[in-house]
């Protein structure tokens, strides 16, 4: 499967005109399945809960729209994050995989970063692994990296690869996703947007540098820090399946839980 991370620079709440640079970049590279960032058209930023409720979206909004036509019109999965107003009427940090079959998988965020758990709901879905075209695709948000029982969950659950939308304001992420991959034998695919937002007097920059690492541990792709664009690379599930690090040691078999929570 081919697979491409999409590194944006979103407006905040620009909803159109974001996504107009999205479809572009989108456009602009021929791929299976389409990850990108998280809240990937709304920007990040929030000053309060009032301002969340004008950018949120339902899943069958104008804009979530707008990635499942494109979903079928180029015939490839699309993943993106988004804020996410659901029918209870709380205000999840999600992500949607849009499948042009007519997927719609929600997930939100577990674990949420500094300001968001001022603002949004926390995220009640789990973490979830669903099969397409052959490939386990696991989903995951941003802050849910600093936790390794994320991946390692999704790991648990079968993912040949971890869809994770992100906007990361630290450093760490993709050196660490290094060890998560190894230690998980999955891809990681960690989708970051770049620039930065000021707002009320607080700067964010976020750190671009999107990539992609193979179950043992080689950077497919390295997206550059401080540029848009859209990197792409494929991926092979003989190998994200193959938990065998030498004839005597497999990485998920040889787990004794056993001994972890005591
Ligand atoms: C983050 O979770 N957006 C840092």
């Amino acid at each position: 499967m081919k697979v491409a991370l999409v590194q944006n620079h979103p407006i905040f709440g620009m909803k159109e005109k974001n996504i107009d640079e999205l479809e572009k970049l989108i456009r602009s590279g021929s791929a299976d399945l389409y990850i990108l960032p998280e809240m990937a058209y709304t920007g990040y930023q929030l000053k309060n809960a009032d301002e969340l409720k004008t950018i949120a979206d339902t899943v069958d909004s104008p804009c979530i729209s707008r990635f499942t036509k494109l979903s079928e019109e180029l015939n490839a999965g699309i993943i993106l994050g988004f804020p996410e107003l659901s029918a209870d009427g709380k205000i999840y940090n999600s992500s949607i995989f849009i499948t042009p079959e007519g997927g719609r998988h929600v997930y939100r965020k577990t674990h949420l970063f500094y300001k968001e758990k001022l603002f949004f709901a926390p995220g009640n879905t789990g973490f979830d692994v669903y099969e397409w075209r052959g490939v386990k695709i696991g989903l995951a948000i941003c802050f849910d990296w600093y936790f390794s029982e994320s991946f390692r969950t999704l790991a648990l659950k079968g993912a040949d690869i971890i869809a994770h939308c992100s906007n990361l304001v630290m450093p760490y992420c993709q050196t660490v996703d290094f060890a998560r991959a190894i230690e998980n034998r999955t891809y990681i695919a960690t989708v970051n947007r770049i620039g930065t937002e000021e707002r009320d007097g607080e700067k964010l920059t976020f750190t671009g540098g999107s990539v992609l690492v193979s179950p043992k541990g080689e950077y497919l792709i390295k997206a550059p820090v401080e540029s848009t664009g859209i990197f792409i690379s494929e991926i092979n599930t003989a190998f994200s399946r193959n938990k065998s690090i030498n004839d005597l040691n497999d990485v998920m078999n040889d787990r004794r839980p056993f001994f972890y929570f005591k």
